[in-house]
């Protein structure tokens, strides 16, 4: 069978890579494959380029577990993307408890995100643009906004919300813009594979970014499915929404979770799902990769998240192929 990330760009698609993180890189069997240029040809770490990662205090800044990442891509020769900056979760108590007015928190979000881009520029997601005949154009790839909105499409109540409203989304996206003028700049969000008000919302809230002017590039399909619950069709048009409206998409942490003890028919239908997922990013140009949420079950965040359920990944926690990689292979046309 042939390499995932050589498939995906055989397919027309700039990479197919997977989350790790710094804990992780020292399991040296799990490092190898991930190291694969053929298989991962671009990484998002899971946790370390977080806010309470970055900048645990105010005006303290760490950049050691990012960097290790960044490294590892750039020693293996993979795209990366920045994950991320401005997010409820993984806030540190100064900035989540902080008794803000709308001038310190404004500043508070621009020194963070200036300071983060800055320290990242050129490194994460470059590539040769495809339209440009002889300039290679450094881009970086920033999930500028993560998660703002919630399941019924109103936005979600966060420090940054109640003090901003929602003008923090804006002043992030000018701010990273302002750091990295190259950068593509993605807002990423869950559930948004669904017919679903939230779909709805986040064309909205791009509708509204671009009347504003924002510098908005992207949308990231998160892709935290559950076995048996993957629509095809309904993914290519909620992408298809994103795409006429001038941005470009991408599938940014797949995994497909199965109620444990999982059966070989819940391999088989995972295989289904995976394929499924792949192909409505092929069938959508503006869909630019596929990210896993790590490759392998033996580093996946579900089973400590969701009781019961597990087994999301495409490698086993022996690190062996599951029929998912062959339904991946097949999403993109690979044998
Ligand atoms: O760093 C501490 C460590 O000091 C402590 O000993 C340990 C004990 O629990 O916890 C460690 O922090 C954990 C952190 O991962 C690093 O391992 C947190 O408890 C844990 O909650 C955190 O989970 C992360 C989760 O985001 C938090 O929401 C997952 O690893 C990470 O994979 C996950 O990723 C998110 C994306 O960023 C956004 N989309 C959803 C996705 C899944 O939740």
């Amino acid at each position: 069978t042939v390499a995932l990330n050589t498939a995906a760009k055989a397919a027309g698609k700039l990479y197919f890579g997977s989350a790790t993180d710094t804990p992780e890189l020292p399991d040296s069997a799990y490092l190898a494959i991930l190291s694969d240029t053929a298989m991962f040809g671009q990484l998002t770490p899971g946790n370390s380029m977080k806010w309470d990662s970055i900048e645990p205090e105010q005006n303290v800044f760490n950049f050691t577990g990012g960097d290790q990442i960044v490294a590892l891509a750039e020693t293996t020769g993979k795209l990366m993307r920045g994950h991320n900056l401005v997010w409820h979760s993984q806030l540190p108590d100064w900035v989540m408890y902080g008794t803000w007015t709308p001038q310190t928190l404004t500043s508070v979000i621009r020194t963070h995100v200036w300071t983060e881009v800055s320290h990242y520029r050129g490194k994460i997601f470059y590539f040769i643009a495809s339209e440009s005949s002889v300039v290679t154009l450094s881009q970086d790839a920033w999930d500028v906004v993560n998660e703002p909105l919630n399941d019924n499409g109103t936005m979600r109540a966060d420090v940054f919300y109640d003090i901003l409203n929602s003008s923090y989304i804006n002043l992030a996206l000018q701010t990273a813009h302002a750091a990295d003028p190259y950068a593509k700049l993605y807002i990423n969000d869950y559930n948004l594979e669904y017919a679903s008000p939230k779909i709805d919302a986040m064309v909205q809230l791009v509708e509204d970014l671009l009347v504003a002017g924002a510098p908005i590039h992207g949308i990231g399909f998160e892709g935290h499915f559950i076995l048996g619950e993957v629509s095809g069709t309904q993914l290519q048009t909620n992408m298809e929404r994103i795409t006429a409206l001038g941005l470009e998409v991408a599938i940014t942490e797949l995994d497909v979770r199965i109620q444990l003890p999982a059966t070989d028919a819940d391999l088989k239908q995972q295989k289904a799902d995976y394929m499924t997922v792949v192909q409505a990013c092929m069938a959508v140009p503006g869909c630019v990769g596929v990210t896993l949420w790590d490759y392998t079950d033996r580093h996946s965040w579900i089973p400590s998240t969701f009781p019961g359920q597990g087994e999301a990944c495409p490698w086993n926690a022996n690190l062996l192929r599951k029929p998912a990689y062959d339904g991946i292979a097949m999403g993109f046309n690979a044998p």
